[in-house]
């Protein structure tokens, strides 16, 4: 595997693949990111990964410092996967002057995650476009576990024409259900134990949605209440529908296979996100 560290040394690298394929990550490599690695392989000849924490979509009081930086065992996990090139930017590369030019994420961005996380769109969509600038791939992967990303990298390609095909990534679960996340390293071995309860909550209502239960204001108020109880701090539980995130209406024309249900709480100072699909789709992102 070779390693990139400018922008100068990925253009010499990639010169002659021909189909790209890139899995932008921040780092500290789970189990979850390695599956990407191998999606990414069958969808074209140079497997390209970044690791670059990204500045720019972290707020003022978030873990930007303590984020897991882990480069040495992120490296042999890639090279165990046949990874062709690792881009690693300085954030000099990545950033010699302050980036006065931004995307602007859509109204989504300021929704779910951006409501709670301001700037954070910006932030993401920022980095993304400027890596695939640098990568210019023709595939990039993203995982569903960051769902409103996914959708958001996905219209910011439609909308700004960009020739990239964005395939999506199903979520990994540890054995008990707790999506995997470099946030995970975060918990003490109790809030570990409680953590799963974040997708048995969602799960739940996608469970009881697909029952034929249409109280969604409801089930999304005993969700909360339920993680209340057990100690967490809830952001939201939210019924949406699944092309756009928009709200869904239990009167209106919403088929329920196409809802999903997102969540983010924080136990202790960790703060973890999670959604289901109502109806399990491997198509739609
Ligand atoms: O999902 C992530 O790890 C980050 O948001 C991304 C896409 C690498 C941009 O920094």
């Amino acid at each position: 595997m070779k390693i990139c560290q400018t922008a100068h040394d990925l253009a010499a690298e990639l010169a002659g693949a021909k189909r790209v394929v890139f899995v932008p990550t921040m780092g500290n490599l789970h189990e979850g990111h390695l599956a990407l690695m191998r999606l990414a392989r069958r969808h074209g000849d140079a497997v390209v990964a970044s690791i670059f924490v990204n500045r720019l979509q972290f707020g003022p009081n978030e873990d930007f410092d303590r984020y897991p930086r882990t480069f040495e065992s992120d490296r042999a996990g890639l090279e165990r996967e046949g990874v062709d090139v690792l881009f690693a930017p300085t954030e000099h590369e990545m950033y010699p002057v302050p980036q006065l030019y931004r995307v602007q994420p859509p109204p989504l961005g300021s929704d779910l995650e951006g409501a709670f996380r301001p700037g954070f769109f910006d932030g993401v969509c920022t980095v993304v476009l400027k890596l695939f600038n640098l990568v210019r791939p023709q595939v990039a992967i993203f995982g569903k576990k960051d769902r409103q990303q996914l959708k958001i990298v996905r219209g910011m390609v439609q909308q700004f024409n960009l020739p990239i095909e964005i395939v999506a990534g199903e979520t990994v679960r540890a054995d008990d259900g707790l999506a995997l996340s470099s946030r995970n390293g975060y918990l003490s071995p109790a809030e570990r134990a409680e953590a799963p309860r974040l997708n048995r909550v969602l799960r739940g209502i996608a469970d009881a949605i697909a029952g034929g239960r249409h109280d969604f204001a409801n089930l999304e108020a005993d969700a909360r209440a339920e993680l209340a109880r057990n100690g967490w701090q809830v952001d939201y539980v939210a019924v949406r529908h699944g092309l756009g995130l928009r709200i869904a209406h239990p009167e209106g024309f919403d088929h329920p296979n196409l809802l999903i249900v997102l969540g983010a709480a924080k136990l202790g100072s960790t703060r973890l996100i999670d959604n289901v699909d109502v109806v399990p789709r491997v198509d739609e992102d």
